[in-house]
């Protein structure tokens, strides 16, 4: 089922989640599968639970649709993540263009550190303890920012943040279109 994404100025996009019981959460398979079908709609390769409206720390990532020769380590990367916590963030800061499903229209330049480790349950309540880097590091970190509450645009320069203002500040009252299915005000 397609969920409805929520849109810049939904309180729940502030929100610091909740971890998930993962052992007892009802029909959790559905909701991954609810969020994978609700990303690949909107054509994501990223998506968590404060963008269907849970304060849940969950998300999930696809690589695969924008692998390719020279990124051959996306191909297959599917994963869930479940009560993630980023344990070390090291390596180059890299300022790189990021969008957001919840802030369409808007791509800005994101400085994030180029590694990180991450502790993290899957599906089935097994615990991974692993590292990324690069664009994959990238990925997850923004996908982690949605748990933390944390937007894109909130490590934005004042300056880029003064000229998308106007912009944002339109999207909280609903003003925005998109082809995907979203919730506003
Ligand atoms: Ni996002």
């Amino acid at each position: 089922m397609i969920l409805p994404i929520y849109i810049y100025g939904q309180p729940v996009l502030k929100k610091e989640a909740e971890d998930i019981d993962i052992k007892n959460y009802p029909n959790l398979g559905e909701l991954i599968e609810n969020m994978y079908e609700t990303m690949y709609n909107a054509e994501g390769i990223g998506l968590a639970g404060p963008q269907v409206g849970l304060a849940e720390r969950i998300f999930v990532v696809d690589l695969d649709p924008i692998s390719n020769d020279e990124h051959s380590e996306f191909k297959g990367f599917k994963k869930v993540f479940l009560n993630a916590e980023i344990t070390e963030r090291t390596g180059e800061i890299e300022s790189v263009e990021e969008g957001c499903l919840s802030i369409p229209g808007i791509n800005e330049k994101v400085p994030r550190e180029d590694r990180i480790r991450i502790n993290y349950f899957d599906e089935d309540g097994v615990e991974h303890d692993e590292e990324y880097s690069g664009f994959m590091a990238r990925v997850i970190q923004h996908e982690y920012d949605h748990i933390d509450g944390i937007l894109f645009t909130d490590r934005i320069t004042p300056l880029r943040r003064r000229m998308i203002k106007s912009k944002l500040n339109g999207m909280e009252k609903g003003k925005v279109s998109c082809h995907y299915r979203i919730k506003t005000v």
